[in-house]
């Protein structure tokens, strides 16, 4: 079977979650993976006869980019197949369900989902740092990674289309959903670099798919208008010279050391 892993990631939580199922569909199966990417048109996928799709939840929903990026996406003439998962800090609401019913009006069919508990890359920057399952993947996670992998391996004979149940506490969530928004929105405002920590290595630049950062002498030039709030700059800022407040300046970031232990971990369990 021919598979696409398509993912959207911040700070690294799916694009860790992806790799690992890359590298475990791949001994029996043809396997790519790739981050989502204009280059990934209707044309393309069609080459598969499998796509997994990854994204980070925001705000109890897929992230912005992985919506846009269905949301460009040419309807397909025969059905495709997919899975699909999210990655969140504390509940995914019913964003699993949103992006099946947007990828059902591309004519791609959702043969399965899960989503997985990881790191709250927002929370780890806002909260006491004491809080320490805002540090971890969920308990289970390779168990469930291992099942999902399977169920993905054995998808060639599946014909249904599965939209995940509506959550019984979205409504709840909508009540705060709007202060939540409005309150990144502040964040994103007050989002800059400290001139004495940057070392103008450009990777912000290089890094940012919707380009939210431009190259700049001495300090790169933030583009708020572009941000997602993904959080990707501020996680991997070599120097964390990125910050979008001064109480979070200290905050630990999920950067390549945390992410090398984390894999290393999914490794050994
Ligand atoms: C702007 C923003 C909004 C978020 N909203 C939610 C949310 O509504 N529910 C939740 O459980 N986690 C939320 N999170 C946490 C992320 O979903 C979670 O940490 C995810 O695994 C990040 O994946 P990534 O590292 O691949 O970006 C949010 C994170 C950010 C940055």
């Amino acid at each position: 079977m021919k598979i696409l892993i398509l993912y959207h990631s911040g700070a690294g939580n799916t694009r860790l979650l992806s790799r690992w199922i890359c590298e475990k569909l791949s001994g029996k199966h043809k396997v790519e993976i790739a981050h989502i990417h204009s280059k990934y048109n209707k044309e393309y996928l069609q080459n598969f006869d499998l796509l997994v799709f990854g994204f980070p939840t925001h705000h109890a929903a897929p992230s912005l980019s992985m919506t846009e990026y269905i949301h460009h996406l040419k309807s397909f003439e025969t059905p495709a197949k997919a899975f699909i998962f999210t990655t969140y800090g504390l509940y995914p609401g019913n964003s699993l369900r949103i992006f099946a019913k947007m990828l059902n009006k591309k004519n791609i069919k959702v043969l399965s989902y899960q989503k997985f508990r990881s790191p709250a890359t927002d929370g780890v920057l806002l909260f006491s740092s004491k809080l320490r399952f805002m540090f971890r993947f969920e308990k289970n996670i390779t168990n469930k990674l291992h099942s999902f992998t399977k169920e993905i391996s054995n998808a060639m004979e599946l014909t249904k289309n599965l939209i995940p149940p509506y959550q019984w506490y979205v409504p709840l969530n909508d009540l705060i959903k709007p202060f939540g928004i409005k309150y990144y929105e502040n964040l994103k405002y007050q989002m800059h670099i400290i001139p004495a920590l940057c070392t103008n290595c450009n990777l912000c630049v290089n890094i940012c798919e919707r380009k939210a950062w431009k190259e700049n002498d001495p300090i790169p030039l933030f583009r708020r208008e572009n941000c997602e709030f993904c959080l990707e700059c501020v996680h991997k800022c070599p120097t964390e010279a990125i910050v979008f407040s001064k109480k979070m300046q200290k905050k630990p970031r999920l950067n390549k050391k945390f992410y090398s232990k984390a894999k290393a971990e999914l490794k050994n369990k």
